[in-house]
């Protein structure tokens, strides 16, 4: 959204129409305005001819910045950004898939694989009425100096955190990076496949990002059962003991759970559903939605409590990422084979998020709601799909995305906040 559209504009004889119709309400506006809301109208303005850039300022109002919607003031702390529209852009993707090998995970590197048409790489996302902050590694690591930022939740929050730290290294190798995860004790467990996160520290700004994994956002409490296997007590009502140790060491905290509250993971994780620090049994909430709600809704009280005492820490619920099987699920043959991007339209005009049990338990909280739901479900081509390194098993995954990817996009969504 460049040059191009200005000279496509200037080409266009139907501008001159366009331009009367603009200019007419603006001059009236102008009879009676402050020097503020002239700003504002010429920012407008200015955005509205793909020149937005040119006074770019994250802090102040913008004008209408799509012709549709004539909002004339509008702060970007109001801004909905759930709402609006992907557009090609040639600045995208922030990182090369094929460089960033120290931190992407072989399995979501697309680029390493069998995959072959590479456009779902190459949008970004733009609210309507707010302008979006120049994303860059520089940009998000000068804005998190001498900050942590830690990612708690599922695989897609270790995809998130991956997205991020091939955003902030520009996806170069960067032999600078210290590991520090030992200063949160995540270390590999002997016998253990891997640690239960990762925490990497910049040294040039004393950033610090980290991902724990935590499927449930729940605390997990060995039982002693009869049974050779353990049990844990999953305790809906109680945060993830890592969060209770750590969170007064984080600036920023996302959070994310909601595709292992399903039997299959509950049976295979050996998990019983505690609430009030006893065995749920067959009531309400052995309902695992009811059980979900529980924890979405007792942990964004808790982190409010943080917030209380910790006003500057800026704390997010990352909403549902979409699956998109069709014909079956993931097991019974179900596929997303698509390479067509924004196939089914490219906006997103709704005012509610399509994640109706995160909207509502960060409702009077001062936690926020990263509400990507809605945005990622147009992008049914964005997933790894079945071409992967392996051989063929018939698999396809639709649930994790190729990066770079739809999650760099959530991380964007995230910068404009912070
Ligand atoms: C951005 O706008 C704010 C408020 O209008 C102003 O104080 C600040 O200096 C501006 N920053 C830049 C980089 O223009
Ligand atoms: C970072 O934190 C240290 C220790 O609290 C402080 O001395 C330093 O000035 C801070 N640096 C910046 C850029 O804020
Ligand atoms: C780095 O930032 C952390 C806060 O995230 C602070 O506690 C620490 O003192 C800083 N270290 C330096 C060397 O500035
Ligand atoms: C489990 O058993 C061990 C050893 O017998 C005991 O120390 C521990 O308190 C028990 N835990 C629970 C939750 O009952
Ligand atoms: C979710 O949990 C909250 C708090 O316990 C409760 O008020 C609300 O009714 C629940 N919603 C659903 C759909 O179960
Ligand atoms: C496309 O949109 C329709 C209507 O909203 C929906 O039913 C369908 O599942 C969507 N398809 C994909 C691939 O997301
Ligand atoms: C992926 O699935 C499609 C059908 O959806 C099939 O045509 C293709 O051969 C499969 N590719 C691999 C590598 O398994």
């Amino acid at each position: 959204m460049k040059g191009g559209f200005l000279h496509r504009l200037l080409v266009n004889k139907l501008c001159f129409v366009l331009l009367a119709l603009l200019v007419v309400p603006i001059v009236i506006l102008l009879l009676g305005t402050t020097q503020e809301q002239l700003r504002v109208f010429s920012q407008g303005f200015l955005q509205q001819q793909g020149l937005g850039h040119l006074g770019d300022n994250a802090s102040a109002p913008v004008g209408f910045a799509d012709p549709a919607e004539r909002r004339i003031t509008r702060r970007n702390k109001d801004c909905n950004y759930a709402k609006g529209k992907w557009l090609a852009d040639e600045k995208r993707p922030l990182y090369s898939g094929n460089e960033c090998k120290q931190w992407l995970s072989k399995m979501w590197a697309c680029r390493m694989m069998q995959r072959t048409d590479f456009f779902y790489e190459t949008y970004r996302w733009q609210p309507h009425g707010c302008e979006m902050p120049e994303f860059s590694g520089p940009n998000f690591l000068k804005r998190m100096k001498n900050k942590t930022l830690a990612f708690v939740g599922d695989s897609l929050g270790r995809q998130q955190f991956q997205s991020m730290i091939c955003i902030a290294t520009g996806g170069k190798y960067s032999p600078e990076v210290e590991d520090v995860g030992w200063k949160y004790g995540l270390v590999k467990a002997p016998g253990a496949l891997r640690p239960d996160g990762w925490a990497y520290r910049f040294p040039g700004t004393n950033t610090t990002i980290l991902f724990y994994w935590s499927a449930s956002l729940s605390e997990l409490e060995t039982l002693n059962t009869t049974n050779s296997v353990t049990s844990y007590a999953l305790h809906l009502d109680r945060p993830v003991t890592f969060l209770k140790q750590y969170v007064h060491s984080f600036d920023v905290l996302v959070l994310n759970t909601g595709h292992h509250w399903n039997r299959g993971k509950f049976v295979g994780n050996h998990w019983e559903l505690y609430a009030d620090g006893k065995p749920v049994g067959k009531g309400r909430l052995a309902d695992l939605n009811r059980a979900k709600n529980l924890t979405l809704y007792s942990i964004a009280r808790w982190v409010d409590s943080e917030l209380a005492s910790r006003p500057q820490m800026k704390a997010f619920l990352r909403t549902m990422s979409p699956r998109h099987f069709v014909n079956g699920d993931w097991n019974t043959g179900g596929s997303c084979g698509s390479t067509v991007p924004l196939s089914n339209g490219s906006e997103v005009l709704q005012d509610h998020s399509n994640d109706m049990p995160a909207e509502h338990a960060v409702k009077g909280t001062r936690v926020k709601l990263l509400d990507i739901t809605a945005i990622s479900q147009l992008r049914d081509e964005g997933h790894i799909s079945n071409r992967t390194l392996r051989a063929p098993t018939g698999i396809h995954d639709c649930l994790h995305w190729c990066l770079p990817g739809i999650p760099d996009m959530w991380n964007e969504l995230l910068f404009a906040q912070l």
